[in-house]
């Protein structure tokens, strides 16, 4: 499995993370085959959040590792996220610090290799979270912090007060939901893709050594569903296909790699629920597209080039 370097060179993770947001119906006997095959692959890093299934994603995962020692928690990397409460977000010192202890009490575990802060809270006051981090981490429970969603002003707010180098923005990207890079290319043009919505956070995750991971790789803009395969996306699905047969790879491994060939060493988070998917996927990181085929499936979804 690819390795990819998280922040400055402060860990090396796989290029692929299984993302467990889906699996909260899986029983604890799914989810051990499922972290088995991850593990197989060299997915051995897993995002979770507080709220995916209601808990439940975490409490399964939890049980799942609980009685098989050839699961060793030492070999895998645990993220998980919080932030997000029923109606409102919620960074404040002392929710942080009790969905950690949620958190860990469901996966069972001791420490969470990375804390991600899930969601920008309009009410957050840095200095509070500052305090969670340190508390969590002088207590062992998480080793490393990074954010989801938030914009370059918002993370260089936060990074004032928190000592702990953010590693991490996890953010949605995709073939189709690319502004990001959109953004970069038709500078100052009247385009929907000049439209800065991020404030440059691709560039600047690069310049401070961020590690983007990129959420829905497979999912059309506002969540309408997947991608691959959907008449809305006929061109681009074209595209995917002759690339696919080129490799000898699925349309996922190609949509997986078409992400991971941007110079800024993205991973992948994917939310397949599927193992045979999980595989074809992984297969992605041995692919290395042409510049030519990265943009002609850019074009293919419909963005423009200036
Ligand atoms: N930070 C955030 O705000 C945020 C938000 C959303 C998600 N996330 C993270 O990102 C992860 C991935 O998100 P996601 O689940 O939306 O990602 P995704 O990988 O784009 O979507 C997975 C879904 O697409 C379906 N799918 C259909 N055809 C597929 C194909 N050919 N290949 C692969 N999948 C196919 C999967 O079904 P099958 O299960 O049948 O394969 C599954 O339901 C989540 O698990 C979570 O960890 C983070």
């Amino acid at each position: 499995m690819k390795q990819i370097t998280i922040g400055k060179q402060v860990m090396t993770a796989p290029a692929i993370v299984a993302g467990c947001m889906r699996l909260a119906d899986f029983t604890p006997q799914q989810m051990n085959h499922f972290i088995h095959t991850s593990m197989e692959l060299g997915i051995k890093f897993f995002d979770h959040a507080d709220i995916y299934g209601g808990g439940k994603s975490e409490e399964i995962f939890g049980q799942a590792l609980k009685n098989d020692a050839s699961l060793r928690r030492e070999d895998m990397i645990l993220q998980s996220k919080c932030g997000i409460a029923a109606g409102y977000y919620d960074l404040s010192k002392k929710h942080i610090i009790e969905s950690v202890d949620g958190i860990l009490q469901r996966l069972q575990t001791d420490y969470l290799d990375i804390l991600l802060l899930h969601r920008p809270d309009a009410l957050m006051e840095p200095e509070e979270v500052a305090q969670a981090f340190d508390i969590l981490q002088e207590s062992g429970k998480v080793r490393h912090f990074g954010v989801s969603n938030q914009k370059p002003m918002q993370i260089a707010l936060l990074q004032k007060y928190v000592k702990q180098p953010l590693l991490i923005n996890q953010l949605q990207f995709s073939i189709p939901v690319s502004n990001m890079v959109a953004n970069g290319m038709e500078v100052n043009m009247e385009t929907d893709g000049a439209t800065d919505r991020d404030g440059s956070v691709l560039d600047y995750c690069r310049l401070h050594d961020i590690t983007i991971q990129a959420w829905s790789p497979f999912q059309m803009p506002g969540w309408k569903g997947c991608f691959l395969g959907a008449p809305e996306y006929g061109e681009l699905n074209k595209v995917l296909s002759e690339l696919s047969q080129k490799y000898e790879v699925t349309i996922a491994a190609i949509a997986t790699a078409w992400i991971l060939r941007h110079p800024a060493g993205m991973q992948v988070i994917t939310g397949t629920t599927s193992e045979e998917r999980l595989k074809e996927i992984a297969s992605a990181v041995a692919i290395r597209l042409t510049r030519q085929e990265w943009y002609r499936l850019y074009l293919a979804a419909g963005h423009p080039l200036p």
